[in-house]
């Protein structure tokens, strides 16, 4: 991210949010943003969380990738619409403030910081796993109790090197807050290195028959998994607050969502056909399964290529997730919904240093003790939330406000938001109950917080559109 002025606070808005006063260069055409989507979106998601929903699932995983695929559609069609119409406000959090009033925004703000936290703790627990995956090529393997979350397998204490990564990455963002392009770039390229390699190489292992059967525990268990793998889709929304940036936003914002997200869509389902395809489905490992499906076809030389691949691809999505959490509780102090103090930036670095190391206390926490599905979940329950109220925003707007200039309008609008939003429903409603129970219970503190502080400054905002 570029900005024109040298302006350090500029480093402190939110991925892609300008504070006021400061536009930033409109450098990024439609080909950067589906670069920035891909850089976001593939990670965890595929190399991690497709092997535990290979266990719900089996092969019927395939169709999980499709359902989750479909309605990060839907919702990215109704992002693109509002960053198009409020390009300045950068993010879901805004929108609902510009749309609703400060007590949504309030309770969508907060539901954010679930998507961010548990996401960054989710990628940081698979990291993990796909480090201790390489230290194994080389005989080497972490004591039991630092290997794992409690509970998980016997003698596991806490997963030590997430709660490491997550240290070490709080520090270095305190430090810097951009990744270098040139790094970022040369991230997305070993990516999709690693994706061709593994496509290449894996799909000289695969045996059709063990794509089938396609749905062994029945249709209720597409759905389950299609609401856990919805993960691996998470980023795009990284898309829409860059839409300060892209010199056509009306145009290019949505290709770069919609082609990010096609994209995307089109190597899970060949990573999902080789994984499926390379092991039967009761084998598949769930901490870091494609590294473990080379090792167990004997190709033990690619399983280290995956690893490390693996290791620095994921780290990516990592470093960007720990940004945005920080930078959406500074946006909402910034409004005045939390203490000024808390939001305060590093005399030297300019960095939002107390809520950033503040974030990585409660991320390490969370990814040295909490199963990765647990996380994963937790994480997809409060984006789905997001979107499901992104989509009721643009429904809203275009039955309330349909005079409002919409530089990008979702084709078919009205029933894409309202399909949208029922269908983030339907997802939710296909996760366990426990995933509710720990949204209602981070709702509630949001709203004790909100009626202990934030109200008051309420009455005083006055946003709009
Ligand atoms: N989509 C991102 C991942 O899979 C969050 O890691």
């Amino acid at each position: 991210m570029r900005t024109e002025s040298g302006d350090p606070g500029a480093k402190a808005g939110a991925p892609g949010m300008a504070p006021p006063g400061i536009s930033l260069a409109r450098s990024l055409g439609p080909l950067d943003l589906v670069v920035i989507g891909v850089a976001q979106i593939i990670g965890a998601g595929i190399f991690v969380i497709a092997g535990v929903g290979v266990r719900i699932a089996g092969p019927g995983l395939l169709l999980s990738f499709l359902v989750a695929g479909g309605a990060c559609t839907l919702a990215a069609l109704c992002y693109a619409e509002l960053a198009a119409m409020m390009p300045r406000a950068g993010s879901a959090y805004s929108y609902a403030l510009a749309t609703f009033g400060p007590l949504p925004a309030w309770i969508l703000g907060w539901d954010l910081l679930l998507e961010y936290g548990m996401g960054a703790a989710t990628v940081a627990a698979g990291w993990s796993f796909y480090l201790q995956e390489l230290l194994k090529a080389y005989g080497l393997s972490l004591p039991e109790w630092a290997s794992g979350p409690p509970f998980t397998r016997p003698g596991r204490v806490a997963n030590l090197p997430a709660a490491l990564v997550v240290a070490l990455f709080s520090v270095l963002l305190v430090l810097r807050t951009r990744l270098n392009a040139l790094v970022a770039r040369w991230i997305v390229a070993v990516k999709l290195g690693l994706i061709l390699f593994i496509l290449g190489v894996g799909l000289t292992r695969v045996s059709p028959g063990n794509w089938l059967p396609l749905a062994p525990h029945g249709p209720g268990s597409i759905l389950t998994a299609a609401s856990l793998v919805f993960f691996a889709y998470l980023g795009f929304d990284v898309v829409s607050v860059t839409a300060e940036e892209a010199r056509r936003p009306e145009r290019d914002v949505p290709f770069g969502i919609i082609g990010s997200l096609t994209l995307c869509s089109l190597i899970y389902l060949a990573m999902a056909l080789v994984l499926l395809g390379m092991v039967p489905h009761r084998e598949i490992h769930p901490d870091a399964p494609f590294a473990a499906a080379f090792r167990q076809a004997g190709l033990f030389w690619a399983a280290e290529v995956v690893a490390v691949g693996a290791l620095i691809g994921i780290t990516s999505v990592f470093y960007m997730l720990l940004l945005a959490q920080p930078r959406i509780l500074f946006a909402m102090a910034r409004d005045g919904f939390l203490p000024g103090w808390l939001a305060a930036l590093h005399p030297r670095h300019r960095t939002p240093h107390r809520l950033t190391l503040l974030c990585g206390a409660g991320v390490a926490l969370a990814a040295s003790l909490t199963p990765i599905e647990r996380l994963a979940y937790l994480c997809n329950i409060g984006t789905l939330f997001a979107f499901f109220l992104v989509c009721l925003a643009t429904l809203y707007l275009r039955l309330r406000r349909p005079e409002l200039p919409r530089p990008f309008r979702c084709p078919a609008g009205i029933p894409v938001a309202a399909a949208g939003a029922l269908v983030c429903l339907g997802l939710m409603l296909s996760m366990p109950a426990s995933s509710w129970w720990r949204l209602g219970l981070w709702l509630l503190v949001g709203l004790g917080l909100y009626a202990a502080y934030g109200r008051r400054r309420a009455r005083t905002l006055r946003p709009g559109l």
